[in-house]
C-alpha cells in the first residue's frame, strides 16, 4: 500500500467530521493538521478520532498555519458557506496540496465558485463539493435502474425541501443530474418568498420557494421548498413505464414486471443497509475512497468534481434569478453575484416582520450569533 494521504481540516465542526470519519474509515489517509478559530473545538475533534491510529492532528487556530506547516496533501474545508471559496483558494495555491474537499454549497455566489474552479485548475489540484449522497447505494441503484430503463423515460422528479434552497437543495439538485445520468439541466424557473429576514449559516436565505428544473433529455423536476413541514431527502421519480419512490436508505420501484411496489435495500460498501448513521458512514468513506483514488491516479474522475457542485449551485441561484428576473432562466446563469442578495440589497424583496435570525445560531460558541467566519 502506497504512503497514506496528508490531511488538513479547516473548521472542526459536524461536516468535517463526516469527512474525517470517511478519511479514517475509508484507510487511504492520515489526518496531520487541524484548524480552528476554537480551540475547544479542536479538543472536541481529537476525543471523537482518538480510537483511530491514523489522526495525529497537531492544532492551528490559524488555518493559514496549517496549510504551511502541517503541509496536507488532501484539504477539507468545512466552515460556513462564505469561507468555502477564500479557503479552497488559499490551499489550492499552497505547494503540496492535491486535491480540496470543501462542503456544500460550492459557495455563496457563482462569482465565487467560479474562483475555486479557476484557482484549482491553475494549480492542478482537484477540487470534491461534499454532496456525498451520490454515493448512497440507494441512489446509486436508482440510477442504474433509470439507465437500465426499468420505468422508461424519466418525466418528472419531485422532491421537497427547507431550510433554504442552497443549504438542503443543492443536495437535491445535484441529485437530479446524478439520477439522469450527468444530463444538463439547461433551464430554470421559480418563484421565492422572503417576509422575514431569514438567514442559514451566516447567508441570507428565503422563507418559501418552488423551482421546476427542464432537462437537456426532457425530463423535468420539481423541489417544493418550505411550502409545508414536510422534507426530506430522496425523490419521487416518475417514468413513461414506471415510478420509484427513493430515500437516502432504500428504494421502491413499480413497474410492469414488479407486482406492486417492489422494496430494494442495497447494502453499502463499507456499511450493510440499516446500520447504525448508514447514509453518514457509507456515503463519507466511499466520497472519501473515489478522492484518494482520484489523486492517487488509479481513477481520472471524481463523481463529485467541482464542474458537477458548480451546477448543483448554478440550478439554485437559477431559481433566485428566475424570481428577479421574472423570467425563465436558461443555463449558464450569467449573473455571477447572489441573486437573492442582489434582490434584499436593492429593495426588490422586502422584509414584512423585520428582525435577522440565523437558523444555525444556536450552533455558534460562545456569545456569537450571528457571524462564524474570520479570517478567511
Ligand atoms: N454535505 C452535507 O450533508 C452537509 C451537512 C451539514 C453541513 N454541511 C455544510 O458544511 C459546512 C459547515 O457546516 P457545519 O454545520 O459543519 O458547521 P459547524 O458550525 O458545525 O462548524 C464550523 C466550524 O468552523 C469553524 N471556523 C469558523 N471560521 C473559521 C476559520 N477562519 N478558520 C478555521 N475554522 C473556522 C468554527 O469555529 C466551527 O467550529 C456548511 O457550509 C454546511 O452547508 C453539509
Amino acid at each position: 500500500m502506497a504512503d497514506k494521504l496528508r490531511v488538513g481540516v479547516i473548521g472542526c465542526g459536524s461536516m468535517t467530521t463526516n469527512h474525517t470519519y470517511g478519511y479514517l474509515n475509508s484507510a487511504r489517509y492520515e489526518v496531520v493538521g487541524i484548524s480552528d478559530l476554537s480551540e475547544q473545538a479542536m479538543s472536541d475533534f481529537d476525543e471523537k478520532f482518538a480510537e483511530y491510529s491514523d489522526y495525529k492532528a497537531e492544532h492551528f487556530t490559524d488555518f493559514r498555519e496549517m496549510l504551511s506547516k502541517a503541509r496536507p496533501e488532501v484539504v477539507s474545508v468545512g466552515v460556513w458557506h462564505k469561507g468555502h471559496s477564500p479557503m479552497t483558494v488559499a490551499a489550492a495555491a499552497t505547494p503540496g496540496v492535491k486535491a480540496v474537499l470543501c462542503e456544500k454549497p460550492m459557495a455563496d455566489s457563482l462569482g465565487a465558485a467560479r474562483e475555486m474552479l479557476i484557482k484549482t485548475a491553475k494549480n492542478g489540484v482537484k477540487l470534491v463539493i461534499g454532496h456525498q449522497r451520490r454515493f448512497l447505494p440507494a441512489y446509486t441503484l436508482a440510477r442504474q435502474m433509470i439507465e437500465d430503463g426499468e420505468i422508461g423515460d424519466v418525466r418528472l422528479i419531485t422532491s421537497v425541501a427547507g431550510d433554504g434552497l442552497p443549504n438542503y437543495a443543492t443536495h437535491q439538485t445535484d441529485m437530479f443530474r446524478y439520477l439522469l445520468g450527468d444530463v444538463e439541466c439547461t433551464w430554470v424557473t421559480g418563484q421565492v418568498e422572503r417576509q422575514t429576514d431569514h438567514w442559514e449559516r451566516a447567508t441570507p436565505i428565503e422563507d418559501k420557494a418552488l423551482a421546476v428544473f427542464g432537462f437537456e433529455n426532457e425530463a423535468q423536476a420539481m423541489i417544493v421548498s418550505d411550502l409545508t413541514p414536510v422534507r426530506w431527502q430522496g425523490a419521487r421519480i416518475y417514468g413513461s413505464q414506471g415510478m420509484i419512490e427513493m430515500t437516502t436508505d432504500d428504494l421502491y420501484l413499480m413497474n410492469a414486471n414488479s407486482s406492486g411496489w417492489a422494496h430494494h435495500k442495497p447494502d453499502g460498501e463499507f456499511l450493510k443497509y440499516g446500520e447504525d448513521r448508514f447514509e453518514w458512514i457509507e456515503a463519507g468513506a466511499a466520497q472519501a475512497r473515489e478522492l484518494a483514488d482520484w489523486v492517487e491516479g488509479r481513477s481520472d474522475y471524481h463523481r463529485n468534481n467541482g464542474d458537477n457542485g458548480y451546477k448543483a449551485l448554478e440550478m439554485i441561484h437559477g431559481v433566485y434569478e428566475s424570481a428577479r428576473l421574472h423570467e425563465q432562466v436558461f443555463i449558464p446563469v450569467k449573473t455571477m453575484v447572489n441573486p437573492l442578495e442582489e434582490m434584499i440589497n436593492d429593495g426588490h424583496l422586502q422584509v414584512r416582520y423585520p428582525g435577522r435570525h440565523d437558523i444555525r445560531a444556536g450552533q455558534l460558541r460562545g456569545e456569537n450569533l450571528g457571524e462564524d467566519i474570520d479570517n478567511a
